[in-house]
């Protein structure tokens, strides 16, 4: 079996090898989207959302899951609006006792958001939902750290 560790290292291997493929930005997304949803199995809706600096707004980008009525979210507002305003991920591991929340489905129990920052700004996001309650560890961070780190490039 995989030590996490181990698993980090190769979910990030395989992100940098789509960084690296010759598809464009939105494709490249997609496969990471569908790369994090295949290997983490509480990891039950993964997208990304763009951000429009000048609207102060987060676009919805590639995701694999559900489709949400959440396709443009004013910084500020919800989990992923709160993360693009303070600059810092934003988990919620019980999204019941979360009041600025904009719910994509009953089914979802907690919420984990990453920003994906250039120079100081966030351009983008990482957003996903789970069905399970308080299911995000070190690990989680360590992951989604490191990703976001790198699909920078593409934003
Ligand atoms: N729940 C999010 C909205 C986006 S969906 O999870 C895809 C929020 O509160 O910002």
């Amino acid at each position: 079996m995989l030590s996490d560790r181990d698993e980090i290292i190769q979910i990030v291997n395989e992100v940098k090898k789509i960084i690296d493929s010759k598809y464009d930005r939105d494709e490249k997304l997609a496969a990471v989207s569908h790369l994090l949803k295949d290997k983490i199995p509480y990891y039950d809706w993964v997208g990304f959302y763009i951000a429009d600096q000048a609207k102060k707004e987060l676009i919805l980008g590639p995701f694999v899951g559900e489709p949400t009525e959440h396709t443009r979210i004013a910084f500020g507002e919800g989990i992923c609006g709160q993360a693009a305003a303070i600059k810092k991920p934003f988990v919620v591991q019980d999204i019941r006792k979360e009041t600025n929340y904009l719910s994509c489905s009953v089914k979802v129990m907690s919420e984990i958001v990453y920003p994906i920052m250039k120079q100081g700004e966030v351009v983008g996001e990482l957003d996903i939902d789970s069905h399970t309650l308080s299911p995000f560890t070190d690990k989680d961070n360590a992951l989604l750290g490191k990703i976001c780190t790198l699909i920078a490039v593409l934003l």
